[in-house]
C-alpha cells in the first residue's frame, strides 16, 4: 500500500479508514498508559487534532517515545483506523515515530488556560493555540475573500506606495522615515532640519493610507483597490488602534456618495457570509470560547439591511442621551468611540451608516456638498467595534480642491500631481477604506485589536 502525506485536515476528511499516512506536527498532549502512549498532534492546518496511538512495540518506544512531551515536533507514519473516542472520527495507529525536536518542560504553552494577555508575550508561540491558530486561519481566509470580492466585480488590483512625503489623512501622524543621523543631522541656515540632504531630498514618511494614489488609478482604470499595510504614529493606546495596520481600499471612478455606501454594504456582507460559509469551525471555537453572540451577530449583520442617517440626524439621536456619554456631542463634534457604540448596539442595533459630516472634521480631499457645511463622508458604524469602514465622495471640482488646500493650510504644490488629476478629465469619484483587523475582531469577537494581527505594533512595543 501506498503511503500518502496528508495534512491533519485532510486526514479527517478522509472518506474513510484504512489507509497508510504520513503525518507531521507538534504534540499538544501525551498520555502514557499500560503498553500505550496517546498523543494529540496539532499540524496548524485546521483547529482539530489527530490522535496518533503508539503501541511499546514500535521500534525505540522506551528510549524515545516515553521521552516525548508536550510541544515536541514529530513524523509519524501509520495507518487510519476508525476511532471509537468521541468526537472524534479517526485515529492514527503509529508504525514508526521520529521525532525532530523534544521541548523541554519549560514549553509555555503546556496543557491549561492560558490568558490571552499572557499569549501575547509568546506572540512567537501562540500561532500554535487554538485561538490565535484559528485568528490566523480567519485572516488568510478573509483575505482570499477581499480578493474574491473585488475579482469577481472587475475591479483591479494596486499596490500603492509605502514610503510617501504626502500626508493623505492630513492629521500628521506620520512615521518619519529618514537616513539621516538623528545626532548630527545637517542643519540649513535657519536651523531646520536639512531634509535636502536626506535619503529622498525630502521629508518622508510610511503612509497612513493608499487612497491619493489609488484615485490616480481609479482615474485610469476606473475601479480599483488597495490591500496593504499603513501606519499610524497616533499616540492611541485602546483596544481598536494600531501603529501598523492592514486597510483595504477600493476606489471608483463616477461613483457618488451613495454607490459608495452601497458597495461598502455589500463588501461587508460578502465577507461576514464567506466566513460562515468557509470556517465554520473557526467560528464554532470562537462562539463556544470568546463570544457566545458570534453567531447571531454575524447572521444579524448578513441578513439586515443597514440604518443610513446623516451626522445632523446622529446628533440629534445622541444629544438627547448626553447624560449617558463621557464626552457629550453638539453638532461639529466628532463623534467618539463611545457615540458609535450607542448608535449601533443600542438605538439600531445593527450596522449603521452615518454621512454628511461637517467639513472641519473630516480630511481635504472630500467633496463640498451643497450646504457647504458639510461634506460627502460617510462612515460604517458596527456593533462592538465602533468605526469598522471610513469613506467618501472626493472632491472633484478643480477649484473647490485648490481653495480647500490652501485654507487648511496645505501647500498646492505639494499636492500638484493630485490637482492635475482634477484638471485633466475630472470625474466623480469615491471610495473608502477598511480596517482589517477591526473585521476580524468583528468576526473573531475578540476585544483586543492587539490580538488579531501576529506581530502588533502600539506605543512601547514594536517586539518580534
Ligand atoms: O477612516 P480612515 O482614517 O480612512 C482613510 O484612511 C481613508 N483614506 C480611506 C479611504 O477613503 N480610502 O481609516 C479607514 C479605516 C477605519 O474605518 C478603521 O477601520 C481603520 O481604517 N483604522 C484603523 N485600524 C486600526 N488601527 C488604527 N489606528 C486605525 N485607523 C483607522
Ligand atoms: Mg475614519
Amino acid at each position: 500500500m501506498i503511503m500518502q502525506n496528508l495534512r491533519v485536515k485532510e486526514i479527517l476528511n478522509l472518506p474513510e479508514s484504512g489507509i497508510q499516512v504520513k503525518v507531521n506536527g507538534w504534540v499538544r498532549t501525551k498520555r502514557d498508559s499500560k503498553g500505550f502512549s496517546f498523543l494529540e498532534v496539532n499540524d496548524g492546518s485546521c483547529i482539530k487534532s489527530i490522535q496518533v496511538i503508539v503501541d511499546s512495540s514500535v521500534d525505540g518506544y522506551a528510549e524515545n517515545i516515553l521521552k516525548i512531551t508536550t510541544g515536541s515536533s514529530l513524523t509519524i507514519k501509520g495507518v487510519v483506523k476508525d476511532s471509537p473516542g468521541k468526537g472524534q472520527k479517526y485515529e492514527i495507529h503509529a508504525g514508526n515515530v521520529f521525532i525532530h525536536g523534544i521541548a523541554p518542560q519549560e514549553y509555555p504553552l503546556q496543557k491549561k488556560h492560558h490568558s490571552l494577555e499572557f499569549l501575547r508575550e509568546i506572540a512567537h508561540l501562540r500561532p500554535r493555540t487554538n485561538a490565535i491558530g484559528s485568528v490566523s486561519r480567519l485572516r488568510s481566509s478573509l483575505s482570499y475573500g477581499v480578493h474574491q470580492f473585488f475579482q469577481d466585480r472587475g475591479f483591479y488590483y494596486v499596490n500603492t506606495p509605502i514610503i510617501t512625503t504626502s500626508d493623505c489623512e492630513g492629521a500628521g501622524e506620520m512615521f518619519r522615515v529618514t537616513t539621516l543621523d538623528l545626532r548630527e543631522a545637517p542643519r540649513t541656515e535657519k536651523g531646520d532640519i536639512d531634509y535636502a540632504k536626506d535619503f529622498f531630498g525630502k521629508p518622508a514618511s510610511l503612509t497612513v493610507s493608499g487612497q491619493l494614489e489609488g484615485e490616480i488609478y481609479a482615474l485610469s482604470l476606473g475601479n480599483v483597490y488597495t490591500f496593504g499595510p499603513t501606519f499610524r504614529a497616533e499616540n492611541s493606546n485602546t483596544p481598536r488602534h494600531l501603529a501598523e495596520f492592514w486597510m483595504i481600499e477600493p476606489e471608483m471612478a463616477f461613483y457618488h456618495l451613495k454607490e459608495d455606501m452601497d458597495l461598502a454594504e455589500e463588501f461587508v456582507k460578502f465577507l461576514v457570509k464567506y466566513v460562515l460559509d468557509k470556517n465554520s469551525d473557526e467560528l464554532d471555537f470562537f462562539n463556544a470560547r470568546i463570544d457566545t453572540t458570534v453567531f447571531s451577530r454575524l447572521e444579524n449583520i448578513a441578513n439586515t439591511s443597514f440604518e443610513r442617517i446623516t451626522y445632523t440626524e446622529a446628533i440629534k439621536i445622541l444629544e438627547k442621551n448626553n447624560n449617558e456619554f463621557e464626552f457629550p456631542v453638539s453638532w461639529g463634534v466628532d463623534i467618539q468611540s463611545e457615540h458609535e457604540k450607542y448608535l449601533s448596539e443600542k438605538v439600531f442595533n445593527k450596522p449603521v451608516i452615518v454621512f454628511d459630516y461637517p467639513k472641519e472634521i473630516k480630511a481635504f480631499y472630500m467633496r463640498l456638498n451643497d450646504d457647504e457645511k458639510t461634506v460627502g463622508a460617510m462612515d460604517v458604524l458596527v456593533p462592538r467595534i465602533g468605526e469598522l469602514i471610513g469613506g467618501s465622495e472626493r472632491e472633484e471640482r478643480y477649484e473647490m480642491l485648490s481653495k480647500r488646500i490652501r485654507s487648511i493650510g496645505l501647500s498646492e504644490e505639494d499636492y500638484w500631481w493630485y490637482l492635475d488629476l482634477r484638471k485633466y478629465g475630472t470625474v466623480p469619484h469615491a471610495g473608502f477604506g477598511l480596517g482589517f483587523e477591526r473585521l476580524i475582531l468583528l468576526v473573531t469577537g475578540l476585544q483586543n485589536i492587539r490580538d488579531v494581527i501576529p506581530f502588533p505594533r502600539y506605543p512601547g512595543n514594536a517586539r518580534f
